[in-house]
């Protein structure tokens, strides 16, 4: 398909995020396709946390530009990114670990039964209700906890509650989400469930993914595009067999 074709979610232009001396994000230019998985690697002190942390307004840029779904939202602070769409999973409030995996995914989705207008009439409640006990479970399906939905937050492993938090997003209607590290910790057949998940959610849910990962063995497969960041630039692109052919990329993890 030619470029002309891709739409975008995300778009930086020369983003840059100097720490005094330290350029950690040094004139970076990602895109990031709509219903894409995009995999974003590099060693350790790339660059790669500090660069979502300045899309998603944790951190303000030195100079440069951030695109959202064709917004502007250079410089907006965390909760307006947020709420726009872009949802890093930390910024969704920690799982509550004494609520089942389902509460989590209702108290996500929000709801009016607390509105005092509408909690008076009953009708409107109960409807609202049900329909978000059924959008969650078809988001806990979604993400493969479908059967763990009774369980406490605190029973689930890992991956597990890596999955929670995604099921979290996508329950606040997130359109983009950043996942730094999401199958850190887990090993390689679970690893590659999750990935296998969020991929199987870029149609269906109309989301589309940043992935911040290490372990590139498991996951660049997975990955429909490949950027690759050496202390603060961006030192290669492409797809995934171009990435890792690239003798630059192939020094900085072997050589
Ligand atoms: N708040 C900060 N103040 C000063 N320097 C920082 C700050 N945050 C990050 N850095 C520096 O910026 C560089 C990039 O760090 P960053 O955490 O973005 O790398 P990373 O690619 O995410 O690494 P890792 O793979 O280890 O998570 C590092 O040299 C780090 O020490
Ligand atoms: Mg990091």
């Amino acid at each position: 398909m030619s470029e002309d074709h891709v739409e975008y979610i995300l778009v930086t232009q020369n983003l840059t995020k100097a720490f005094g001396g330290l350029v950690a994000v040094n004139n970076v230019n990602i895109k990031v396709a709509k219903n894409k998985m995009t995999m974003l690697m590099g060693p350790n002190g790339a660059g790669k946390t500090t660069f979502v942390n300045v899309c998603t307004g944790v951190l303000k840029p030195t100079s440069g530009k951030v695109f959202f779904n064709g917004m502007d939202i250079t410089g907006w602070e965390p909760h307006q990114v947020y709420k726009a769409g872009f949802v890093r999973t930390f910024q969704v409030p920690e799982p509550f670990l004494g609520l089942t995996v389902l509460d989590n995914v209702l108290v996500a989705l929000g709801g009016s039964g607390e509105n005092p207008i509408k909690a008076p009439i009953k009708g409107l409640w109960i409807d609202e209700e049900r329909r978000n006990i059924e959008r969650a479970f078809k988001i806990l399906e979604a993400v493969g906890l479908g059967d763990y939905w009774d369980r406490l937050a605190a029973a689930l492993g890992a991956g597990q509650l890596k999955m929670l938090e995604v099921a979290r997003a996508l329950a606040t209607g997130a359109k983009l989400i950043a996942l730094d590290e999401p199958i850190g910790g887990t090993d390689p057949a679970y690893a590659d469930e999750i990935l296998s998940y969020i991929k199987s959610l870029l149609n269906k849910w109309d989301v589309s993914f940043l992935l911040i990962e290490h372990r590139i063995d498991i996951a660049l497969p997975y990955a429909d595009y490949v950027y690759v960041m050496d202390r603060g630039r961006v030192i290669a692109e492409g797809d995934p067999d171009e990435v890792a052919n690239n003798p630059k990329v192939i020094e900085i993890y072997i050589g």
